[in-house]
């Protein structure tokens, strides 16, 4: 579902959230939990704010959050705090009688919003065309489930940041090309880190319905969408020159979603998984910059007071769709749920369903 789609499926918060206070807020979610215990389950993604992230009974990554929830068989409702894909991950995992909701539809991702079925399906035409029967669709999980299914039906799966480089060694066993969907930057310094040459790579423009490669077509390995994330964009070579030459001292550490030049000049790329182990086991008194959603730097400076925690860039904000599950929205969805109602509920079409759990279940099986 587009943004837009997903701003017209909203219904607006009920005024008399903004008048309660926060305590107030705090107690009735609290309240709302304790009746219904395992019946409500509240993932959590790294990226949400910390005022919903107290009451998640599970906090993860991508992966961990749809692993956690096809493990999940007890919770009638799963109040899923994260982004719209996550939830409709979270859908296709679940049973029929488990009940996924997104707090705030407007909390979509618009990194999965740059690859519909349309600009899929011309760009699947041209590159057959071109390229025969040689090539094998990987979506990173940002993407819709429409995508998903679209991976699904043609031998492909999904990857998250943790399992991306494992994931395209493994498609590189099923056919000799990849076409990897929607973030050109995940898949780039994946496909590098396998020893893929840069000149190697293609990508396709799903504006202008074009391929852009300059060399012999014959040596294309790895189709990359062009589409990226709006957050992770925003770290830049430049943040990391200014940082070198003011703090030589400071650790550099990015996501692999930020540009191939910055992965390249940090010190450590990871996903955000890898990024909170690296922090962990860091040693006292060490200084580090991070590039990534700033909800979490921020979590992982209040968790680590011994190290020094900054974003590498300085002026960066959070991932502002992320930042619309806020508490009045899950308050709202869990009261909801106590007066009988399922409010912002998401239901991935059961045809789709079908062949994207084939792409996710490639991947659940090697993650
Ligand atoms: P991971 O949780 O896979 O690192 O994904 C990062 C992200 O951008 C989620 O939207
Ligand atoms: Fe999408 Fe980027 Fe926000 Fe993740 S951080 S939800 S990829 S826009």
């Amino acid at each position: 579902m587009s943004m837009l789609e997903m701003i017209e499926k909203q219904t607006l918060l009920p005024k008399k959230y903004a008048q309660m206070s926060v305590q107030q807020m705090e107690e009735r979610v609290r309240e709302i939990k304790n009746k219904y215990g395992n019946r409500i389950y509240i993932p959590g993604h790294h990226y949400q704010k910390d005022e919903v992230i107290q009451f998640s009974d599970s906090t993860g990554d991508s992966l961990q959050l749809a692993q956690l929830s096809a493990q999940n068989k007890d919770a009638e409702y799963i109040v899923f705090c994260g982004v719209h894909f996550m939830a409709e991950t979270a859908d296709i995992l679940t049973a029929d009688h488990q009940e996924v909701i997104l707090p705030d539809m407007r909390a979509g991702c618009s990194m999965a919003d740059m690859a519909d079925m349309d600009q899929t399906d011309r760009a699947w035409d041209a590159l057959q065309k071109k390229f025969s029967d040689t090539i094998l669709p990987l979506t990173y999980v940002n993407s819709t489930a429409a995508i998903k299914a679209f991976c699904g039906r043609h031998g492909g799966a999904t990857v998250t940041s943790s399992n991306a480089k494992k994931m395209l060694e493994w498609a590189f066993t099923q056919k000799e090309r990849i076409l990897f969907l929607p973030d050109q930057h995940l898949g780039r310094n994946t496909a590098f880190d396998l020893g893929i040459p840069l000149e190697h790579m293609a990508v396709w423009d799903p504006i202008s319905d074009k391929l852009e490669y300059e060399g012999n077509v014959e040596d294309v390995k790895i189709i990359l969408w062009k589409g990226h994330c709006s957050v992770h964009e925003k770290f830049t070579v430049e943040n990391i020159k200014e940082l070198r030459a003011s703090s030589p001292e400071t650790n550099i550490i990015v996501h692999p979603e930020c540009s191939h030049e910055v992965v390249q000049l940090a010190d450590y790329a990871g996903s955000t998984h890898y990024i909170i182990e690296k922090l962990k086991a860091a040693p006292a008194n060490t200084k580090w910059a991070v590039g990534t959603e700033m909800n979490l730097v921020k979590r992982l400076g209040q968790i680590h007071t011994d190290k020094v925690v900054t974003s590498l860039n300085p002026n960066m904000c959070p991932c502002l769709t992320m930042n619309r599950i806020d508490l009045p929205h899950l308050l709202w969805s869990l009261e909801a749920i106590e007066e009988g109602k399922v409010l912002n509920k998401i239901k991935v079409d059961e045809d789709v369903a079908k062949e994207a759990i084939l792409a996710l279940e490639r991947m659940l099986q090697r993650a």
